[in-house]
């Protein structure tokens, strides 16, 4: 097996197990890299990667627009551990450069931004990155290694949450952190080591077989994706939609139209619309989780105060419905979609007549 080349210490499973470390090895075949760790939960790898990268001292730079409570977590490393960060609310290269002091240690970002679809461009960053020796980290979660790989574009350390479309059938919780670079390896393997983060076995096994068919589903989910898409284009004409094909980096990243995870959002005028549109789906069900075989929808504006800053922050609009859609039939799939706009449609109208004056 190529890659975490020391020999495994199977004495003890908090340090390897084989059923974790066959895992690795399949993960590292398919993200093109020399070392992979499973961890217990997508939120273990950000914790694992910022423990063991980052001391007292060190500053980080991170987008608003990332998964909220990556920003939580970190914020509370901060405080407790004396690491300085600075979030940032653009995202082009000059941006993040602006924002960079003589003791920035780490970079950490999600491309295209979860779930606005925000453009963030890997190359440009890892040109930044390696002027400034800094660490650049890409949480990989949204796209998976099969439709975007940013070691291979020259990012230090890629991080996943393998409970979404990597394991794929929403009965693991998992984490999983790689690099191409042995001095990191080492002190995140120790971290997870000392810690016990590992994977359990029964989920390594899960995700095993999840892997399997994680680019048979992609392709599905990409599908069932751009059907949805098209039948909003020329039913839906005035509705936004945000997909991570479109995003203005998407061929520098790697990404092609013809395979991705199926994540798309609609962006609706009003929060109003958006929580009337999730309300009357049938076939899709609300779920914070993404990536499943079965379609998932989330709107975050029903799950906040409209005018707390922090949905504006993150770049999200208060009407946006992040949908991951799933595997089921394209046709069930779209009728869902095309009853829930044409209520939505009918209601907010209906609303707007009876508030006009
Ligand atoms: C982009 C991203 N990163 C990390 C996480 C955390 O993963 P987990 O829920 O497996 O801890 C999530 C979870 O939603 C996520 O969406």
């Amino acid at each position: 097996m190529q890659g975490n080349t020391e020999m495994e210490n199977f004495a003890y499973q908090r340090y390897a197990n084989p059923t974790v470390s066959i895992l690795e090895a399949k993960f590292r075949a398919l993200e093109h890299c020399t070392y992979s760790l499973a961890v217990n939960s997508g939120m273990t790898a950000c914790l694992l990667v910022f423990r063991a990268l980052l001391k007292a001292g060190d500053h980080i730079i991170v987008p608003h627009s990332i998964f909220y409570e990556v920003i939580d977590q970190l914020n509370y490393e901060a405080s407790q551990r004396g690491i300085e960060i600075s979030i940032i609310d653009e995202y082009a290269a000059v941006a993040f450069e602006a924002a960079i002091r003589p003791n920035t240690k780490m970079i950490f970002i999600e491309a295209p931004t979860n779930p606005a679809f925000l453009d963030i461009n890997i190359p440009s960053l890892v040109k930044l990155c390696a002027k400034k020796n800094i660490i650049l980290v890409v949480d990989n979660t949204f796209l998976t290694p099969v439709c975007q790989k940013p070691l291979s574009l020259g990012a230090a350390v890629t991080l996943y949450s393998i409970t979404k479309h990597i394991n794929g059938h929403g009965d693991v919780m998992g984490g999983m952190v790689s690099t191409n670079d042995p001095t990191l390896f080492k002190a995140l393997k120790y971290h997870r080591e000392s810690a016990g983060l590992i994977l359990d076995p029964f989920s390594a096994w899960l995700t095993i077989r999840g892997l399997r068919t994680l680019p048979l589903r992609l392709k599905k989910h990409t599908d069932n994706a751009h059907a949805v898409i098209a039948m909003i284009r020329e039913e839906f004409p005035q509705l936004e939609w945000r997909a991570v094909w479109s995003t203005k980096s998407a061929q520098a990243n790697g990404i092609v139209s013809s395979l991705h995870t199926g994540l798309i959002a609609i962006v609706f005028p009003s929060q109003q619309a958006g929580t009337t549109f999730v309300r009357h789906l049938q076939l899709i069900r609300t779920g914070t989780t993404f990536g499943n075989i079965e379609s998932l929808c989330y709107h975050y504006g029903s799950f906040t105060r409209e005018g707390s800053t922090d949905l504006e922050k993150m770049g999200v609009p208060y009407g946006l419905v992040r949908i991951s859609v799933g595997l089921e039939d394209s046709e069930d799939i779209n009728t869902d979609i095309r009853r829930a706009l044409r209520l939505t449609a009918q209601i907010t109208t209906s609303t707007a007549t009876e508030l006009t004056p």
